[in-house]
């Protein structure tokens, strides 16, 4: 109920209006999101490189409606691969399609990600595409696989959704054309008929795909805070001899930064993905659909913020 509610709220934007001029929301927002500018999440990520962690920075923003500001956010994407090239950070980025017009037309944005990921060829960094709702599925690793994976292999990779029925057979495409793929769970509310209903699908899902790409895959990204899980990857990789530079564990900005940290000091490679930027609403909606507790937990820390400030 309070995550259909959550996921309801994130799909307002009169409440993000209402939202986004309230200090006290964006000190909320604070726990998940590194800031509103670039300047902010660089500095979270230097932050983060100080303790062996890396990232990969999401320039927040969903669906566009023009294709100037399909054509902005692409600019701004490129401004922060350099900038992040300029201040010697360890971080890549993650984009969402839609944000570069993909509901526009699909070559104005294949031009725009195109010019990002030359940017990112030329800086040696990588371009993750993060995978919206069941919607974009098809259309998203059709873009992938034709227009974008055969021009930069190295530079570009997606992310498949363990509550999606179809990510086992996703899986094993990407596998067979050694693309990079980041694992998560999805975060987003499923019809039945395209995504399993039950969590314990979910995670079964999830195990299965982890362990194909540990063993065969390019470089899998292993994006779950599940603790059971992660301790089932550290366990596998140990089993089959797979070493810790083959695979890196991937966890949000701000949420359970102390199993980061622990994984980092049992010799895993880990990056957090630190979301920045203005449109930071939606996606603070669904990280508390994720979890309601949030509510009380940020809720809490904002208030004894306040009273130590006092
Ligand atoms: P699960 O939801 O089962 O949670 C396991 C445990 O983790 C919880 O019991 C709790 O302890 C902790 N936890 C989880 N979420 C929390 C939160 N918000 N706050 C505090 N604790 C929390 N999704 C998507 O659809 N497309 C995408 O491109 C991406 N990209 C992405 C990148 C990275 C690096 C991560 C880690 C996640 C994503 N996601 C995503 C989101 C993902 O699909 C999923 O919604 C969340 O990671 C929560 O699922 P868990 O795997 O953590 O498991």
């Amino acid at each position: 109920m309070l995550r259909s509610a959550f996921l309801y709220l994130s799909r307002q934007p009169q409440i993000f209006k209402f939202v986004r001029g309230n200090r006290l929301a964006r000190q909320f927002a604070r726990r998940f999101v590194a800031g509103e500018t670039a300047d902010e999440a660089i500095a979270a990520v230097a932050e983060l490189n100080k303790k062996g962690i890396t990232a990969s920075l999401d320039l927040l923003g969903e669906s566009v409606h023009t294709d100037a500001e399909a054509r902005a956010a692409g600019k701004a994407y490129v401004d922060l691969i350099e900038r992040i090239a300029k201040r010697g950070v360890n971080a890549n980025v993650s984009l969402k399609l839609t944000q570069m017009g993909f509901d526009l037309s699909e070559d104005l944005c294949v031009a725009i990600v195109q010019q990002i990921v030359d940017v990112a060829r030329a800086n040696g960094s990588f371009i993750r595409l993060d995978m919206e709702s069941s919607a974009y599925t098809q259309r998203t690793l059709d873009l992938f696989e034709r227009r974008l994976y055969p021009n930069y292999p190295a530079f570009v990779g997606i992310v498949l959704q363990s509550m999606m029925r179809r990510t086992a057979e996703d899986v094993e495409r990407a596998i067979k054309l050694k693309a990079r793929v980041r694992l998560c769970k999805g975060a987003y509310l499923e019809p039945a008929s395209v995504a399993f209903p039950d969590k314990a699908d979910v995670d079964a899902n999830y195990s299965t795909c982890m362990r194909a790409l540990l063993e065969r895959g390019n470089y899998g990204g292993i994006a779950t805070h599940d603790e059971k899980l992660i301790q089932e990857t550290a366990a596998f990789a140990k089993q089959h001899g797979i070493d810790s530079s083959r695979f890196e564990f991937q966890m949000l900005y701000g949420v359970r930064r102390d199993l980061q940290e622990q994984l980092v000091k049992d010799g895993w490679r880990v990056r957090v993905y630190v979301p920045f930027g203005t449109q930071w609403y939606p996606y603070l909606m669904r990280r508390l659909a994720e979890r309601p507790a949030n509510v009380a937990f940020i809720t809490g820390n904002v208030l004894r913020e306040m009273f130590r400030r006092k």
